[in-house]
């Protein structure tokens, strides 16, 4: 069968040309026939608005250039607009624009979906057109499409990812070499992979957008990134990726919706201790994948790569093909839905096991005044570590679930020990330990 027999001329409209914006304009000038032939149209990008003019652009006509955004969302001919500039404004008024005068969408936008989703998803079912957005999510990874549709019939309990590559970079390189954090992160920037400004991706805010637009899927509610409890990977140490490596187990930025026993949703991002035995524990440098357990599917991994030109081209040029498959077919992509408006869990009700490390002095009675402090907040151990080191010892506590408020205050009573000298980390551990 080939589809490529309409005579639907479908003009496509961009809005930015950077990493991914060029890898998609040089993809659809390299595949256009197939292109056409996948979704049943013929394909022209007609116009790019860029910030400069000057930027050199091997292989794309200078003539579709444009510094004017508002003349790509609000040209009559255009029939589709693909977002790949970034960032929520003016990201956001263009496409609610776009999408006003009857365009469908194909964003790669975590950070606009990730706040104004639920905006942004009502203005595309009014105006009738698509709002698709694979690549906003883990990139190349065909992880929306799946959750939105695939397990449309299913119950999703939790969704476990590494989202964000320059951080699993980053970790990597810390556990591989026993790297600080400041010199792994000199060597993601030497890369490309972190920015001059490393704040978004080392200390959680993408991969906190990214998991709102998941968990916003998976449970059928409207999610967004301020709700998520974030903590990136800037605290990090040496110390604690050698630790982790000792009791087998690897650092890592996990992202995490899941359901509690009320049925409550908890949104969070931060270092996670995980069980080398771990699916995810395997995904090493820049590659993210997503872990997702549902009541009839079971365990499912999504896995490659997150970031990157081609990569997230690949994702965006899928949807592209999609979209103007409706438009010669007629019909629409699947809707959003968050008909089930569950509560969010309040931060910190989900229980976690913890590591904590401790510099204490070697005296006598020290370990029974540590263990009294977790009994006396509740929180159960299970192993302890000590290490002597001349007068002092590291000791380092593993606890059963505990949640988050007990743990906060028994840290607060240790650090008021006068045999402790530094509660050195505490960091959440995830996965069965062998
Ligand atoms: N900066 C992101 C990452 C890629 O490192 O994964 C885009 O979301």
């Amino acid at each position: 069968m080939n589809p490529g027999k309409s005579d639907k001329h479908l003009k496509i409209g961009m809005l930015g040309c950077g990493v991914v914006g060029s890898q998609v304009a040089r993809l659809m000038l390299e595949s256009s026939e197939d292109l056409n032939a996948r979704s049943g149209a013929t394909l022209e990008l007609v116009k790019i608005a860029v910030r400069d003019l000057k930027t050199e652009r091997p292989g794309i006509n200078p003539a579709i250039l444009t510094t004017d955004a508002d003349s790509v969302v609000n040209d009559p001919d255009i029939d589709i607009v693909i977002e790949v500039m970034g960032g929520i404004e003016p990201a956001r008024t263009l496409v609610l624009q776009a999408m006003q005068n009857g365009k469908s969408v194909v964003t790669a936008n975590k950070a606009m979906l990730g706040r104004h989703g639920a905006e942004m998803f009502k203005a595309a079912m009014k105006n009738k057109v698509d709002l698709y957005y694979e690549a906003s999510v883990a990139g190349a990874i065909p992880i929306l499409r799946p959750m939105g549709e695939s397990l449309a019939g299913d119950y999703v309990r939790r969704v476990m990812g590494i989202v964000n590559g320059t951080t699993n970079y980053i970790l990597t390189k810390m556990d591989e070499s026993g790297a600080s954090f400041a010199d792994a992160l000199k060597e993601a920037q030497a890369l490309g992979y972190a920015e001059a400004d490393p704040t978004a991706d080392v200390e959680g805010f993408d991969a906190a957008a990214k998991i709102a637009i998941l968990a916003t899927l998976a449970f059928h509610t409207e999610v967004i990134d301020t709700e998520v409890s974030r903590e990136g990977i800037s605290g990090i140490t040496a110390e604690d990726v050698a630790v982790a490596k000792s009791l087998g187990l690897v650092v890592k930025l996990i992202a995490i919706a899941e359901l509690n026993n009320k049925e409550e949703i908890s949104v969070r991002v931060h270092p996670t201790m995980l069980a080398r035995t771990h699916p995810l524990a395997s995904v090493r440098d820049s590659y993210n994948a997503v872990f997702v357990e549902a009541e009839s599917a079971g365990e499912l991994m999504f896995y490659g790569r997150g970031a990157g030109g081609a990569p997230t081209a690949s994702a965006i040029l899928g949807d592209l093909v999609e979209v103007a498959r409706h438009k010669v077919d007629g019909g629409l992509g699947a809707p959003e839905t968050d008909y089930a408006d569950l509560d969010m869990a309040p931060i910190g009700s989900m229980p976690t096991r913890y590591l904590i490390r401790l510099e204490v002095l070697d005296i006598p009675g020290v370990l029974a005044s540590v263990a009294n402090t977790f009994a006396h907040h509740n929180i159960s151990i299970q192993t302890v570590r000590q290490t002597g080191r001349d007068d002092r010892a590291e000791l380092i506590v593993m606890t059963h679930m505990a949640l988050d408020k007990d743990l906060a205050n028994t840290v607060a009573e240790l650090a008021k020990l006068d045999t402790v000298k530094e509660v050195a980390s505490v960091i959440r551990v995830e996965g069965t330990l062998s």
